[in-house]
């Protein structure tokens, strides 16, 4: 089959988050299964330097204010499909957001012009390649299935992917006349959400399938607390959504050859994970204690990763003899709180505010731990990384991460088959009890040491979810 995926991130080129790493990760085990994957991304500068290896197979002299070019480009195991459109995505700051930390005025036009790229070259095709099926990710590929609708056309079927549903891209509804979009669809059985054009709702509305990251979190998309206002259209297409559960790359993540360890392990060889703590330690000014846990997180700061109950467990925390290591970005006031805690608390905890994916690396490699206490998790990844690494995760039992996680209880320890610590609900006790757990089931280290090789050998890698994705690609195209 060919596919055709539409999405604003893609690792290891451009990533603010797990997107980036399912859409860069993903096409890779479906053309495995012999299909051909092409990826519609922005060309950010992040990606300028790929544009020379590949040719101009598209040319629009006017795509919402400037001249447009698609390059088609083989590029670190993936075919891309780079929309150059310098007015749009030729700019310093981040991918969303300007220098000053807001959101680029145009976003709706630049995600805009990228879901109208998107249904072009599904209904036209591209260099003589003809998309079966298009796969639209998140807010930003929403409206991929609106243009096609709009378009009256014969086109492939379209498949939209939550990511999160917290991310909608809600905008004034004067977007719709300047992108040509028609007001026939801007209706609230349409893409109108309350006055506004909603994208993700657009992709829900008019998407044959649509799928999310987890099956938990497909049936908890169904309720209010977690639909997020997109709870009534969802559940209207109810037979139509589907979780699959997201995968990891197991040779980018693979602690055996990961180059940027102090030293490589497997789970013959969990020694050698020592070195990668003690670095650990040294990089974040934290004391060694061999008989309590180091934890670190690695993630967004934002309430949605629950880190501000986090912060009040600090104290249990140091009190059992731990360790804390925090890479992130992202709310200001969770940054500040993170930092005067390590002010307070030096050897003890350890922070450093930024983004840096061969620290994140290093810390899945040193850590004994990886916390994931999320308030609501689609899939989550870094728990995955975690299992992959050893560092027993530690996650709030909700959406991926109730799926991907089996409690430390006594039924699994009896069966032989616990892979991390789950706590529920989302609050300061119950996590403070999930610190007691860990740090009891520590100085168990046999017990420790058989869990950490079974999270080492879970099967996390996508050729289970590849598999989902193409029978359901198939049972579109076939119907
Ligand atoms: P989300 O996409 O909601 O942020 P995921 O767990 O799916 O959560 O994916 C997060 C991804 O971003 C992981 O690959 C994680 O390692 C990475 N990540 C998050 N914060 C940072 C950071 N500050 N530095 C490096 N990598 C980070
Ligand atoms: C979103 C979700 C995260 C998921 C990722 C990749 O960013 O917040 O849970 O793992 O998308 O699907």
């Amino acid at each position: 089959m060919n596919i055709l995926f539409v999405a604003s991130e893609c690792s290891p080129f451009v990533k603010t988050g797990g997107l980036a790493d399912v859409i860069g990760s993903v096409p890779k085990a479906l053309e495995k299964l012999g299909h051909t994957i092409k990826v519609l991304l922005p060309a950010y500068p992040q990606l300028q330097k790929w544009l020379k290896h590949g040719d101009p197979l598209l040319e629009l002299e006017d795509l919402f204010g400037g001249p447009a070019r698609v390059f088609s480009v083989r590029a670190k195991g993936l075919n891309l499909l780079l929309l150059e459109a310098p007015h749009l995505f030729d700019r310093e700051g981040t991918i969303y957001l300007d220098e000053e930390g807001l959101d680029w005025e145009d976003n709706p036009i630049r995600f805009g012009a990228l879901s109208l790229i998107g249904a072009k070259i599904s209904l036209d095709g591209i260099g003589g390649w003809k998309p079966d099926l298009v796969h639209a990710h998140d807010w930003q590929a929403g409206l991929v299935p609106v243009y096609l609708r709009q378009s009256g056309r014969q086109a492939p079927p379209s498949i939209i992917t939550i990511h999160n549903v917290a991310f909608q891209g809600l905008f004034d509804g004067a977007i719709v006349s300047t992108l040509g979009l028609s007001p026939d669809l801007f209706n609230p059985d349409g893409f109108e959400y309350w006055g506004h054009a909603g994208y993700l709702k657009g992709g829900l509305a008019f998407a044959d399938k649509i799928t999310t990251v987890s099956p938990t979190y497909a049936i908890e998309l169904l309720t209010p607390d977690f639909g997020m206002g997109l709870e009534g259209l969802l559940q209207s297409r109810k037979n139509d959504l589907v979780g699959i559960l997201n995968g990891i790359d197991m040779a980018e993540w693979d602690p055996e050859t990961d180059p940027v360890l102090e030293k490589n392990y497997n789970t013959k060889s969990l020694k050698r994970k020592v070195a990668n703590r003690e670095w650990l330690e040294a990089r974040f000014g934290l004391e060694a204690n061999p008989d309590a846990p180091l934890f670190c997180v690695i993630s967004r700061l934002t309430t949605q990763k629950g880190l501000d109950l986090l912060l009040e467990v600090i104290p249990t925390i140091v009190e059992r003899g731990g360790r804390l290591a925090v890479l992130g970005t992202g709310d200001k006031r969770l940054e500040a709180a993170f930092v005067n805690a390590a002010g307070n608390m030096p050897g003890k905890v350890g922070v450093e505010i930024g983004y840096s994916e061969d620290l994140s690396h290093k810390m899945q490699g040193g850590a004994d731990v990886v916390l994931v206490p999320s308030r609501f998790e689609p899939c989550g990844l870094t728990q995955l990384y975690g299992l992959r690494y050893g560092t027993i995760p530690v996650v709030c039992r909700t959406g991926g991460l109730a799926d991907t996680i089996i409690d430390a209880n006594a039924a699994s320890l009896t069966m032989k088959c616990a892979t991390g610590i789950q706590f529920s609900p989302a609050t300061v006790e119950a996590l403070d009890q999930a610190i007691h757990r860990t740090c009891d089931l520590f100085q168990q280290p046999q017990q420790w040491k058989t869990m950490m090789r079974r999270a080492m050998t879970q099967e996390i890698g996508w050729d289970h979810s590849a598999e989902l994705y193409a029978d359901l690609y198939r049972s579109l195209i076939d119907s």
